[in-house]
């Protein structure tokens, strides 16, 4: 099957592109290398698809560039391209309503008359529930930040394309981790801090729950998304819980050294607990998380350990130094 994954830069999206190329499909990938994040990490993510003959990159911002020919003959679309992360949402509204919105929109225009496509599978996230988002699909939609507003504002506009008959399917995400991690997130932080014996900071009480997803599992359901029925919503998360403590207690042992804790207030719009009842994706797909969060971090560990990983690092370093390229 030829795939589109969009978003095919980042951590999810590029770990997609491998598993989908794994499974023999033709992948087309577009990402904008929008810098909220430095692109030399994105371009590293990439290193191991460059050599595929059964991929394609395209550099392409979808809120600007033209779509059609990268979408030439394609039967399935991951929609994974969008701004992440809650709290950069209250300063930069533009990138998240533009990267989130705009760009969802652009990408239902140009597919609206693909007669060949079988599935659009939107990838949302746990943050259209709000600070409380521990259940199953029907829990109330009560977004928290401006991150999760416009990510159900983007689930909804895929659900009105469903007017020309869009194959959509949403995957609504939790608390994804594993190699890869985007800088920016808690873990990749923790880890981070405690290699370079630096203090962490941690927001608010640390109580907060994250039922998380280790990569591979994440992306298990998302290629399996492929066979679900259309019009279907899944929460996609892990089958532990953790606070910000239990982490990094992990951490501390994985790591074998304490972390320095330096404590802030609390963050506007920081989920409470999130915790995803994934009974629909297992009798729907026949999916099951099969990582636990012991080896998920140790695995996430081992990456920024590695030789391969420390690069990045200084690269990390030179661009926050810098100012952020604007959007
Ligand atoms: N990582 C998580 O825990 C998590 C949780 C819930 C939902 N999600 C969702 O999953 C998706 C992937 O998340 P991720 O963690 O891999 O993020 P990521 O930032 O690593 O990847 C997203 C990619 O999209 C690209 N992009 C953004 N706007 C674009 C545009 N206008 N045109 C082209 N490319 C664009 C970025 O350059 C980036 O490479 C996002 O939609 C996010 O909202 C992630």
């Amino acid at each position: 099957m030829k795939c589109l994954v969009t978003g095919s830069a980042g951590f999810i999206g590029s770990h997609l592109c491998e598993r989908l190329v794994r499974d023999g499909h033709e992948v087309v990938g577009i990402d904008g290398f929008i810098p909220y994040y430095p692109r030399a990490v994105k371009e590293r993510n990439l290193a191991r698809l460059k050599s595929e003959p059964r991929f394609t990159q395209h550099r392409l911002d979808l809120r600007t560039d033209a779509l059609g020919p990268a979408l030439d003959g394609v039967e399935a679309i991951f929609h994974l391209a969008g701004m992440p992360g809650l709290t950069q949402s209250w300063t930069d509204f533009d990138a998240y309503q533009s990267c989130n919105l705009t760009a969802t929109h652009r990408l239902l225009e140009a597919v609206k008359k693909a007669d060949r496509l079988k599935r659009f599978i939107f990838a949302s996230t746990s943050s259209v529930y709000g600070q409380f988002s521990t259940g199953d699909e029907i829990m109330p939609t009560r977004p928290a930040s401006p991150y999760g507003v416009t990510k159900l504002a983007a689930e909804h506009l895929c659900h009105s394309y469903q007017a020309f008959d869009l194959p959509l399917v949403v995957l609504r995400f939790f608390s994804v981790y594993g190699p890869r991690q985007r800088p920016d997130m808690g873990y990749f932080r923790f880890i981070n801090a405690m290699l370079e014996d630096q203090p962490i900071t941690v927001f608010g009480d640390g109580l907060q729950v994250r039922g998380n997803t280790y990569i591979d599992d994440c992306i298990d359901a998302t290629a399996l998304a492929l066979n679900a029925p259309v019009g279907e919503t899944y929460n996609l998360g892990g089958s532990e819980t953790a606070s910000v403590w239990d982490i990094l207690q992990k951490l501390e042992r994985i790591l074998g050294r304490r972390a320095a804790i330096y404590r802030e207030s609390a963050r506007p719009g920081d989920q409470r607990s999130t915790f995803a009842d994934t009974s629909k994706l297992r009798r729907h797909l026949g999916w099951q998380p099969k990582v636990i969060l012991d080896d998920g971090l140790e695995r996430q560990v081992a990456w920024q350990k590695s030789a391969y990983f420390r690069p990045l690092i200084a690269a990390a370093k030179a661009w926050s130094a810098s100012a952020a390229a604007p959007h």
